[in-house]
């Protein structure tokens, strides 16, 4: 029967004792790691303006942000909860070094992107003026600070996500995970794949800068030649802002 196959573990030689601990540090896991921080930064990359959103009449929705940061930040509660699980599960032989190690360097990985963030500087910008009512701001101005975040968390953060799969892959082989959840997640993760490729063919990845203030050439940060002459229109009901001047 297929059931009994789906059900049988991927290696017929070796049983699946799991036990409560350790099926519960795989379900923390794959909810953290597998589910929401994929889909935070999918909300990072292709949702910081939203279809049907008037760009750039209206700027600045601030739905991308909190689904990151909430989902980001349950992520690491998910992960010390899991890792805490495993460090008392009667199963966890300390043998399988390569899952602990793509475990440890997803979590440390974690740790340092939630500690990047809270370390990106201020934003400044029209709508958060300093007390003073200047502009200023790491953002709005794009300093050093920030153009350095941009570059690692981006970086890190795609890094964090491939060595996921890697220690998701060992894990599921060192707890001889059944057939149906190495279907099921390779699934999923193709299909997560797919909606990237077909979110970044129609134009979603929006640039933060120009999706909080706009592509007006006297923000400061327009006129950096990362964005010079760069002006985005990520879905096909908004109408480039460059042919709009024309008129
Ligand atoms: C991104 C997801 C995951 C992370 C970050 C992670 C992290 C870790 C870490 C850090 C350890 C070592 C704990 C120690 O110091 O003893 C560990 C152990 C373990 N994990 Fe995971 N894990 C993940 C997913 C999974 C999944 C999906 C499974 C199974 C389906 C799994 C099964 C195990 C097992 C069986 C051990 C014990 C290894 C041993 O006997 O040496 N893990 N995990
Ligand atoms: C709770 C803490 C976090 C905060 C405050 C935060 C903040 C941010 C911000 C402000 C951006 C936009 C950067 C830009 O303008 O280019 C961003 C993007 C991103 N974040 Fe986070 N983040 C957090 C946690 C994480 C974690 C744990 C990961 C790990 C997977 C991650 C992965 C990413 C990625 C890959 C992007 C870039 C998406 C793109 O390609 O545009 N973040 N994050």
């Amino acid at each position: 029967m297929i059931w009994d196959w789906l059900l049988s573990p991927a290696d017929p030689a070796r049983a699946h004792d799991v036990g409560v601990a350790l099926s519960w540090h795989a379900r923390t896991m794959v909810l953290g790691w597998g589910v929401l921080a994929p889909s935070a930064v999918i909300a990072a990359r292709y949702f910081k303006v939203l279809p049907g959103q008037k760009w750039p009449k209206e700027l600045d929705n601030k739905t991308w942000w909190r689904w990151h940061w909430i989902s980001q930040s349950l992520v690491l509660v998910l992960s010390a909860i899991g890792l805490g699980l495993i460090l008392v599960s009667e199963q966890n032989t300390g043998a399988a070094l390569l899952h602990r190690t793509f475990g440890y360097s997803v979590l440390v990985l974690g740790l340092f992107q939630a500690l990047s963030g809270l370390l990106r500087g201020s934003k400044g910008g029209p709508t958060s003026r300093a007390a003073d009512g200047s502009l200023r701001g790491d953002h709005y101005d794009m300093t050093l600070r920030r153009q350095l975040f941009e570059t690692y968390h981006k970086l890190l953060g795609y890094i964090a996500l491939i060595l996921m799969i890697g220690a998701f892959v060992s894990g599921l082989w060192q707890a001889n995970a059944p057939k149906w959840m190495w279907i099921f997640l390779s699934s999923w993760w193709l299909g997560l794949l797919f909606v990237a490729f077909v979110l970044e063919k129609r134009g979603w990845a929006f640039d933060t800068y120009q999706a909080i203030w706009g592509p007006d050439p006297s923000h400061p940060g327009n006129r950096m030649t990362r964005l010079k002459d760069k002006v985005q229109a990520p879905h096909s009901s908004i109408e480039p802002y460059s042919k709009k001047r024309d008129m």
